[in-house]
C-alpha cells in the first residue's frame, strides 16, 4: 500500500510556486494578490480560511481576509464582491462557502467575475471545465487529478466510482476524470444518496473517490483488492483526548480499507493539503493572465 501523500505534494506544489513568485517579481511584476470572503463565525471555515491566507504568504503572494459578520446581507455581500471585481490589484478571490441560509448562493457565485474566479464556481468557469476548455479547475477536484498524476497512478480505461454528487467535488470530479486528459480517460460511475446496490458497484471499482461527508461509510468489504482509495471526507468528531476538542475523520474506515488498497490518501494529510496548493495554483493563473 502507498499512502498518497498530499501534504508532502502540496508542500512540493507550494515550493514550486514561491520559486514563480520570485522570478515573477525578479522580472518587476507585482506579487499575485488573493482575497477571500467570509461571512459569519463558523470555526471549520474560519480555519480552512485562515490555512488559505496563511499559505499565500509563505509563498509571497499577497492576501486579504474580509470578514464579514453572520448578519451581513445578500446586497451587502454582492457590494464586496463588486469592489474586489474591479479592483486592479486583486487577482482572484473566493467566497467561503457554506454562506448563511438567508444568503442565495448561486446569486453570489454568479456576481464573481470569472476571470477573477480561482474557485472555478462561477457557471462560465463549470462550462467551460465541463467542455474540457482551459479554465480555473475547483481547488479540490484539481488537487485530486495532481495527486493521482504525481503518484502515477493509471486512471485511462479503469472503472471509477465517484461517491457524492456535490457541485464542488463529486460532480466535476466525475465529468474530469471521464474526459481525454492525462489522468482521464476512466469509465465513470457517479452514485448519492438514492444509488440502489451501492457495495455491489464500489465492488467492481479500480478507482474511488469517496466525497459524502458520512465518518467511515466506505468499509473493506465494499472493495475489491489493489484499488485505490480518495478519501475527501473531513468531519469533526468530539474528542475530549485533542487539544482541539475534536478529530478529524474521512469517509473511509482507514484502518481495514487500507489493507486492501494499492493507494490511499490519509485523513489528515490527503486531499486538504491539496486544496490549497490549487486554489495558489489557479491564484498565479489569474495573476499571469493578466500580464
Ligand atoms: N467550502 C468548502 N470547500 C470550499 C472551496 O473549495 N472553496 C470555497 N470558497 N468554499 C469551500
Amino acid at each position: 500500500m502507498i499512502l498518497l501523500d498530499g501534504k508532502k505534494t502540496a508542500a512540493d506544489i507550494k515550493a514550486e510556486i514561491a520559486l514563480e513568485v520570485s522570478t515573477l517579481i525578479e522580472r518587476g511584476h507585482k506579487k499575485p494578490h488573493l482575497a477571500a470572503i467570509i461571512v459569519g463565525n463558523d470555526g471549520a471555515s474560519l480555519t480552512y480560511v485562515n490555512a488559505k491566507v496563511k499559505a499565500c504568504e509563505r509563498v509571497g503572494f499577497e492576501s486579504t481576509l474580509i470578514r464579514l459578520p453572520e448578519n451581513t446581507t445578500e446586497s451587502d455581500l454582492l457590494n464586496e464582491i463588486a469592489i474586489l471585481n474591479i479592483d486592479k490589484d486583486i487577482d482572484g478571490f473566493i467566497v467561503q462557502l457554506p454562506l448563511p441560509k438567508h444568503i442565495d448562493e448561486q446569486k453570489i457565485l454568479m456576481a464573481v467575475d470569472p476571470d477573477k474566479d480561482v474557485d472555478g464556481f462561477h457557471p462560465m468557469n463549470v462550462g467551460k471545465m465541463a467542455l474540457n476548455l482551459p479554465t480555473f479547475i475547483s481547488a479540490t477536484p484539481f488537487g485530486i487529478l495532481e495527486l493521482l498524476d504525481r503518484y502515477n497512478v493509471q486512471t485511462s480505461g479503469k472503472h471509477v466510482v465517484v461517491l457524492g454528487r456535490s457541485h464542488i467535488v463529486g460532480s466535476p470530479m466525475s465529468i474530469l476524470l471521464s474526459q481525454k486528459r492525462k489522468v482521464g480517460d476512466a469509465t465513470v460511475t457517479i452514485c448519492h444518496s438514492r444509488t440502489k446496490n451501492l457495495k455491489e458497484i464500489t465492488l467492481q471499482a479500480d478507482i474511488i473517490v469517496a466525497a459524502i461527508g458520512i465518518p467511515e461509510f466506505l468499509k473493506a468489504d465494499m472493495i475489491k483488492e489493489n484499488v485505490t482509495v480518495i478519501d475527501v471526507g473531513i468531519t469533526r468528531l468530539a474528542d475530549s483526548t485533542k487539544q482541539s476538542g475534536f478529530r478529524l475523520v474521512g469517509d473511509v474506515a482507514f484502518d481495514e480499507v487500507s489493507k486492501k488498497c494499492d493507494f490511499i490518501t490519509p485523513v489528515p494529510g490527503g486531499v486538504g493539503p491539496m486544496t490549497i496548493a490549487m486554489l495558489l495554483k489557479n491564484t498565479l493563473l489569474a495573476c499571469k493572465r493578466k500580464s
